[in-house]
């Protein structure tokens, strides 16, 4: 039986990526994508996500979120992302409608009506989420885990401390992890590790489909910040990581630990802290994804790949 999921994304390279990765994966029925501002602003992370969701020829509901975190100002990436937040291929306008709805509203409507319980599935900053937490408590008892992209155990990509979801709102994460409900934890330990070489760029284009090809010419420009400002073996494909962790864990090692977030630290603000003994009586609320066989992964999204036009 398929996993029910809703995506909460700023599209965003690596957000789309996991879109399309959700849409061709028979593991996972996504039955609505709510949208957030950090890559760039709701505007753009909207019409992209639509855009993403068009190309793909899905029919699922879009609904804009909060067009800023809960308390402070907006953070946005285009220096990794560019100014459209999709800079690199060139996607046709969007067929798929905006919902009349808010991000909340959606995902409030799809957890009343489902027989199931869902799964939340947030790659961007957690604003959405902690606002459906706060205001539909009644709720939770619907929702079987939240499995983001966010945090690290050490280190941050946007500051020293802080990895950038957390980061654009600390106080929505610290909502989120401490709403007593499961949480996997996909931060930058094994997203760091995630990584798509130059040469599975080339493999994916070769499949020489449209989304396959689409997929390659993101990765043609999401490669040009990393390849500047890390010293790594290709691009970290941080948002892809929840979803393939929910369609095979068997790809990935975790340990459970108690997990917070530091909402004041002058130098450590929106870091994850994360205990593995949870002393004290600390609930050991997250599994934290620590290790993934890249290998695998990759295959992973070139067999999606190859099952899309
Ligand atoms: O730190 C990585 C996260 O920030 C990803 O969700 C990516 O889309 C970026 O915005
Ligand atoms: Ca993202």
């Amino acid at each position: 039986m398929s996993i029910p999921v809703i995506m909460d994304c700023d599209p965003g390279h690596d957000d789309a990526i996991a879109l399309v990765l959700a849409v061709a994966s028979p593991e996972l029925e996504l039955l609505a994508v709510t949208t957030s501002a950090g890559n760039q602003t709701i505007e753009k992370t909207t019409l992209n996500a639509r855009k993403v969701l068009s190309f793909l020829g899905s029919k699922v509901p879009v609904a804009r979120g909060a067009p800023r975190p809960l308390f402070r100002d907006l953070i946005i990436a285009p220096q990794v992302h560019g100014e459209s937040g999709l800079d690199g291929p060139a996607l046709p306008e969007p067929t798929l409608p905006e919902s009349p709805l808010s991000a909340v509203e959606l995902m409030a409507k799809v957890l009343r009506e489902s027989d199931r319980k869902v799964t939340l599935v947030p790659t961007a900053a957690l604003t959405n989420v902690a606002t459906l937490l706060m205001t539909h408590p009644e709720l939770k008892e619907k929702i079987e885990r939240i499995c983001l992209m966010g945090g690290s155990a050490v280190g941050g990509n946007w500051t020293a401390a802080a990895e950038f979801n957390i980061l654009v709102d600390p106080e929505a994460a610290h909502i989120v992890f401490n709403a007593g409900l499961p949480v996997v934890m996909c931060g930058l330990d094994v997203t760091h590790k995630a990584l798509v070489t130059r040469a599975d760029v080339e493999r994916f284009r070769s499949i020489r489909k449209r989304t396959a090809i689409m997929v390659a010419e993101l990765l043609d420009f999401f490669k040009k910040f990393h390849e500047a400002q890390f010293d790594f073996a290709g691009s970290p494909l941080h948002d892809p990581c929840p979803i393939a962790f929910l369609v095979d864990p068997t790809l990935f090692t975790w340990k459970k630990a108690h997990v917070d977030v530091e909402c004041r630290g002058r130098h450590s603000i929106g870091a994850t802290v994360v205990d593995y003994k949870g002393g004290q009586g600390r609930e050991m609320n997250v599994d934290v994804v620590l290790g993934i066989d890249r290998l695998r992964f990759i295959d992973l999204i070139d067999a999606a790949l190859r099952r899309l036009d």
